[in-house]
């Protein structure tokens, strides 16, 4: 895992946490949680028969909305105070996992049908390696994967770390956090180099910001090794 990811998590474990959970109390975005809520359960299969496991779940409102309407969902964290919000909302399966470096295997207990890793844009394009493949190997077969990125195209100033990686160290704007965090960002040709060989695209699409384009948000398939 990245020095970035790592700074990440300690920023998060020293305050960060209760920052963020703050703010999204003052603003619950609830047409947003219910934006994704419908994404989700649009290519979900019908029956809600299907294993979810959610990827970094920060206060959990996804998960939750998963878990109110019948599906069998486990939110995930590597931040302790991230895992309280969470089962203080009414997650009943909450389990620490940082998806970098601890063993899927040993965490949960069988593979999943749909890993979501949502607003996550706290990881280098190594850790963005490491991410696919371990939510490849999660996954059982034909299991899909939501994620999105935050997209290179509108971050024309970002600045490019030895391993190619796009990205901006710093304090947000909008939500006058205290400390920098890393936010890199990713064209459709970074993610195209992701996901071949591993994952098929079932839905892509850009969403966010004043021309609908601050992310990609994706669906892929598990494509099954030969
Ligand atoms: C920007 S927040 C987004 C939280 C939530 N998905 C949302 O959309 O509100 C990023 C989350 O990812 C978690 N995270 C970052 N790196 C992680 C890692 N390596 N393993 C597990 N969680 C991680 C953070 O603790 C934080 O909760």
């Amino acid at each position: 895992m990245s020095e970035y990811n790592k700074k990440t998590i300690d920023m998060y474990n020293l305050g960060g946490a209760l920052e963020y959970i703050g703010n999204s109390n003052v603003d619950p975005e609830i047409e947003k949680w219910k934006k994704l809520f419908n994404y989700v359960k649009s290519v979900l299969p019908k029956d809600k028969n299907v294993k979810i496991i959610e990827f970094g779940s920060g206060c959990g409102q996804l998960a939750a909305m998963l878990q109110e309407s019948g599906y069998d969902v486990v939110s995930t964290d590597a931040v302790d105070t991230f895992l309280e919000e969470q089962k203080r909302i009414g997650i009943t399966q909450v389990k620490k996992y940082n998806f970098l470096a601890d063993d899927f295997d040993k965490v949960f207990d069988s593979k999943a049908d749909l890993i979501i890793s949502w607003r996550n844009p706290h990881l280098d394009v190594d850790d963005m390696r490491k991410l696919f493949g371990v939510v490849y190997e999660g996954l059982n077969d034909e299991g899909l994967f939501i994620i999105n990125f935050q997209n290179s195209e509108v971050h024309p100033e970002a600045e490019i770390l030895p391993n190619g990686t796009k990205y901006n160290y710093k304090v947000l704007e909008d939500k006058q956090t205290k400390e920098k965090r890393f936010y890199a960002y990713f064209s459709k040709e970074d993610i195209e180099e992701l996901r071949k060989d591993l994952f098929e695209i079932i839905e892509y699409h850009n969403e966010g910001g004043k021309e609908q384009k601050n992310w990609h948000v994706l669906t892929l398939k598990k494509i099954k090794r030969i």
